[in-house]
């Protein structure tokens, strides 16, 4: 997580710096620094919070025309402002920001402490400034007063990942960066250069952008970037340019970006939808794939893989792909699948799902499917993120920006891709052309469906009165409502911390069970389908240890009599529930943390992308 962005030309670095961070502080919210350097002489600041705190405290007119900075996600030591980046050398002539975790940071800190140095910070991050400030006074034979040398010296002996940006009092004319494992990217303007770990910050300056690689150390300064291997040589730089750019980050007529959000899912699923159905054959196309027929015929197997909210959306497409096209399918929660030595069938097609696309684990688990020879495709939000890139192939979701933590119209259109996908896929297989067409017109209407609950979303607020103050809520659904269920768990919790749990309906009865007394909530979603039977009877088996039940089910189905609430969503295929179902629990979740007083947008200890393993 956390952000960096730096600047080095012709303007003044402050206006940018603050500017990029706004736009990065979705990456993490503990805290925000920035360092320049102007007359020789490096000016820090730093604020615990956000970056709105840090923009009080730095006068508009520092001057200073290179500059870095950084919003924090605490993985090493706590939120304070001595922990907050940039850190700087005994001397403050150098200064660093730094994504990633050094892993031999005990070592290493051990050796400096030996030697004189004093930690003024409980980061990991430390570290790197210190080294630096070594090879750069000509330590081991390094050349004294040569930054790149010194950057390089000091990233052959850490471990671990990083994304960093390194100023030098004495250097005011570069900027030295480099990356492995947390992304970054140069921006080129005109007679201005920039760096930030995501394109986005830097939209309002220029499109034309160098993205660095794992492995690269460059040196930035107002005319560009010149790219180097960290143990060789020159390395060509890719100027691209992003096509596809979200602006700010904007609730317009709404309190919270997050409900925006959730209101924005109808056009966000006709997006998706848009250009990839074939109604007069029953059929889809996903272009991005670049898959012939007899390839999609001969899969053996199809992966999912995704963290958070997005491995919920591969449950969901699992259960799609195995019902409809009759492939064996699985959803891998992609931090375990990365560390588990997984086997992987060179015909099996893995996709990796994130809103993001730069999901740490979910980017670790895409590079050892294609280490062992697999083949891996993004289901991807973000145009252009490390996912999108790797990958090389897949979809796009279009979700358009989401930008509160709490993922809703991601995980909507992530379930809505994987749709169209299994269609395609189905329609080599199984399906015939007629119940393809029954598929798509059905498909299709979803997104109306989800308008109509929208307007009128039933007594949501009543079942923020049962959970607010809850000592914990029990979430129950079976089959495509299990997913549904482990979402709105997730949901209400982060967004209103209120201690959840979600529990394939038929499991409960093996342990879960033993926490219901008199009152306990239960949320049960039991959409119209061959299970609502089974669902039913569990909801009774609740009912009967005093639990308060409210069931989220298909309009004009009585199987509302049984609860004590009841929230009614429209009628679409089974296959497409988790499209309606999960409506009512992500407003839950939004009234229960406005009701709470919560931090809706930015809720506490998190971050919109978990760049960190
Ligand atoms: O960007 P990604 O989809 O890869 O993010 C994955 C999870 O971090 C994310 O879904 C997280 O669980 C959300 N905060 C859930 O609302």
């Amino acid at each position: 997580m956390c952000g960096i962005v730096a600047t080095i030309g012709l303007g003044p670095a402050i206006p940018v710096l603050l500017d990029g961070l706004r736009r990065l502080e979705y990456r993490g919210y503990d805290s925000a620094g920035l360092a320049v350097v102007d007359g020789g002489q490096l000016t820090l600041h730093r604020q615990v919070g956000r970056v709105r705190e840090l923009a009080r405290q730095v006068p508009g007119t520092l001057p200073g025309h290179v500059g870095i900075a950084h919003t924090r996600w605490a993985t090493h030591g706590k939120v304070t402002q001595a922990n907050a980046h940039p850190h700087v050398d005994a001397d403050r002539r150098i200064a660093v920001v730094h994504n990633g975790i050094i892993e031999n940071m005990g070592v290493l800190k051990a050796r400096l402490q030996a030697s004189g140095v004093v930690f003024r910070s409980e980061t990991d991050s430390e570290i790197l400034v210190h080294l630096i400030s070594r090879y750069y006074a000509g330590e081991d034979g390094v050349p004294a007063g040569d930054p790149l040398a010194a950057v390089r010296a000091a990233l052959r002996v850490v471990r671990g990942t990083w994304g960093i940006a390194v100023l030098f009092a004495d250097e005011p004319d570069m900027i030295i960066a480099a990356r492995n494992g947390s992304p970054l990217v140069v921006g080129l303007g005109d007679g201005q250069t920039y760096l930030a770990s995501d394109p986005h910050a830097l939209i309002a300056y220029t499109r034309r952008v160098v993205f660095l690689e794992d492995g690269d150390v460059a040196r930035i300064d107002a005319r560009g970037v010149q790219t180097f291997q960290l143990d060789g040589g020159l390395v060509d730089s890719v100027i691209e340019t992003m096509d596809e750019v979200w602006g700010d980050e904007d609730s317009g007529d709404y309190p919270h970006l997050m409900l925006k959000e959730i209101y924005e899912q109808p056009e966000a699923l006709e997006r998706c939808l848009s250009g990839r159905i074939v109604p007069a054959g029953g059929t889809a196309k996903l272009g991005g794939l670049d898959m012939a027929p007899k390839d999609l015929a001969k899969l053996s197997r199809v992966g999912l893989l995704g963290c958070g909210t997005a491995f919920h959306a591969c449950q969901v497409g699992v259960q799609l792909i195995e019902q409809l096209a009759r492939v064996p399918a699985k959803a891998e929660i992609a931090s375990e699948f990365r560390h588990r030595n997984p086997l992987v069938d060179p015909d099996a097609l893995f996709f990796a799902l994130s809103q993001s696309g730069e999901t740490a684990d979910t980017l670790g688990a895409v590079r050892e499917i294609q280490v062992k020879g697999g083949t891996v495709m993004g289901i991807v939000n973000v145009v252009g993120s490390s996912i999108a890139r790797s990958c090389g192939r897949g979809v796009y979701i279009h979700s358009g920006p989401e930008m509160a933590v709490a993922s809703t119209k991601a995980f909507s259109n992530m379930i809505s891709a994987l749709a169209v996908f299994t269609l395609m896929l189905a329609r080599q297989r199984t399906l015939s052309a007629y119940d393809g067409r029954l598929y798509v017109e059905q498909l299709l209407a979803v997104p109306d469906l989800v308008r109509r609950y929208l307007e009128n979303p039933g007594p949501i607020d009543t079942l923020v009165e049962w959970v607010k103050d809850a000592g914990l809520v029990l979430f129950l659904g079976r089959g495509l409502s299990a997913p549904v269920a482990a979402e709105g768990a997730l949901k209400l919790m982060e967004v209103a911390y209120v201690p959840c749990i979600a529990y394939p309906s038929g499991e409960m009865k093996h342990g879960p069970i033993a926490l219901l007394e008199t009152g306990s909530p239960v949320i049960v979603i039991a959409p119209r389908d061959e299970l609502r039977d089974k669902t039913l009877s569990n909801l009774q088996e609740c009912k009967a240890r005093g639990a308060r039940v409210a069931i989220i089910h298909t309009e004009g189905d009585d199987i509302a009599q049984h609860a004590d609430l009841s929230i009614a969503v429209p009628e679409t295929s089974p296959f497409f529930s988790p499209l309606l179902t999960v409506l009512p629990l992500q407003l839950l979740a939004y009234r229960t943390g406005l009701a709470l007083g919560c931090d809706i947008d930015r809720p506490r200890n998190l971050a919109k992308s978990v760049t960190v393993e």
